[in-house]
């Protein structure tokens, strides 16, 4: 069997870490990786290659820094040409991002199974471009891994049970995988870190470039500090440059992005997660720490649901809403996202429809 699998953004090199180890136990699986290059800086792809022993990309794109249309098809327009000299039996996409999308379509007008991890999410917000990005892909997916009954759920609601010829399974996240594999890799960042701090990531697309709300964060987060509240931040560098442009005052700690071992034990260490990333939303909830969420919604629902997860009402005061959350504890004993075998999941899902 042969799989060609397209990553390109820092949360799919944590994803492929562990699928592609559990890969590397099957002699008769061959697996080609195929790296957009949508992420370019050190600190954002090659590190995690080095520090959890990702296979050696097969094809680097340097696909990076355009507009969505432009990143997207031209990362359609080279994954297209490798999908025909290498004529894989499927092709593996992973979550939400452009190269995730750019992966699925050049394969399915080609023909070839594409298969979605992390599928059937929705944060029902069509002006981010991940709910569109993962909606097209969905669509054009012939196995679905879902990481929830939630996702399942929201595919039956759109129909998807009564398509032909596709797979939804009920995999698990594959990202409990990776925090059970490297957990005790976990590696202190070489910097200062205050004691009992806040960990915080801010990225994303809705908040970013809508300028009024990044200064908002950014003012409720100097007031957290003025407040003798530590905040650590690992700064994207989508965020940092929009912080020189708007020359906004940043009283808090901010560091380079970091590695995944790095990033696992600031989880570890912190008081409480506050972020608009995905993945770092359930990461806290595997590291057992509350988190505060700087978004209108969440595919992560069932953390909500049980009160493990809140969401920033951007109509109202964002410093008195994280005042109130500050000392929140909780109890993860119940598992939401499977086993930790999703890997295995997906690879005998795998043998058994090829
Ligand atoms: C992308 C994904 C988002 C995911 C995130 C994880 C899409 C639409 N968005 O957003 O879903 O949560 O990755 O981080 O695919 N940049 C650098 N160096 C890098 C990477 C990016 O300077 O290594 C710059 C780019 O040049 C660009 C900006 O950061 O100016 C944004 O990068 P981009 O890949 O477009 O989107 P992300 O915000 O990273």
């Amino acid at each position: 069997m042969k799989i060609l699998t397209v990553i390109g953004a820092r949360p799919q090199f944590i994803k492929a870490a562990a699928l592609s180890k559990e890969i590397l136990k099957h002699n008769d699986i061959k697996e080609i990786i195929v790296h957009t290059g949508q992420h370019f800086d050190t600190n954002m792809s090659s590190v995690f290659f080095e520090e959890m022993k990702i296979p050696k990309p097969d094809y680097y794109l340097d696909i990076n820094s355009l507009s969505h249309g432009a990143m997207t098809g031209r990362m359609l327009e080279e994954i297209e040409k490798i999908i025909l000299s290498e004529k894989p039996d499927f092709v593996l996409v992973y979550g939400d991002t452009n190269s995730t999308l750019a992966g699925a379509l050049a394969a399915k007008k080609l023909h070839i199974k594409v298969v979605h991890v992390e599928a059937g999410l929705r944060s029902f917000d069509m002006n981010m471009p991940e709910e569109i990005n993962r909606i097209l892909t969905d669509q054009i997916s012939d196995i679905l891994f879902c990481p929830t009954e939630t996702a399942v759920n929201n595919l039956k609601e759109e129909g998807f049970f009564k398509k032909q010829n596709i797979k939804i399974v009920k995999s698990g996240d594959i990202m409990f995988d990776s925090v059970l594999l490297f957990k005790q890799n976990m590696k202190k960042p070489e910097i200062d870190l205050p004691e009992n701090f806040i960990l915080a990531t801010l990225h994303r697309q809705e908040n970013t470039d809508n300028y009024n709300r990044i200064t908002k964060i950014i003012d409720a987060f100097n007031k957290l500090t003025e407040q003798g509240i530590n905040i650590v931040l690992p700064l994207h560098p989508r965020t940092s440059k929009i912080i020189k442009k708007l020359n906004l005052k940043v009283d808090f700690k901010t560091i380079d992005p970091v590695s995944y071992f790095e990033m696992i034990y600031l989880l570890e260490n912190s008081k409480l997660v506050i972020t608009d990333s995905g993945g770092l939303q359930k990461e806290a909830y595997f590291f057992n720490k509350y988190c505060i969420t700087l978004r209108d919604t969440t595919e992560w629902v069932e953390l909500v649901e049980n009160g493990y997860n809140t969401l920033i009402d951007f109509d109202k005061d964002i410093f008195s809403q994280i005042i109130n959350l500050i000392d929140k504890k909780i109890d993860n004993s119940k598992f939401l996202y499977g086993d930790g075998k999703t890997s295995q999941i997906i690879i005998n899902q795998l043998k058994n429809n090829l």
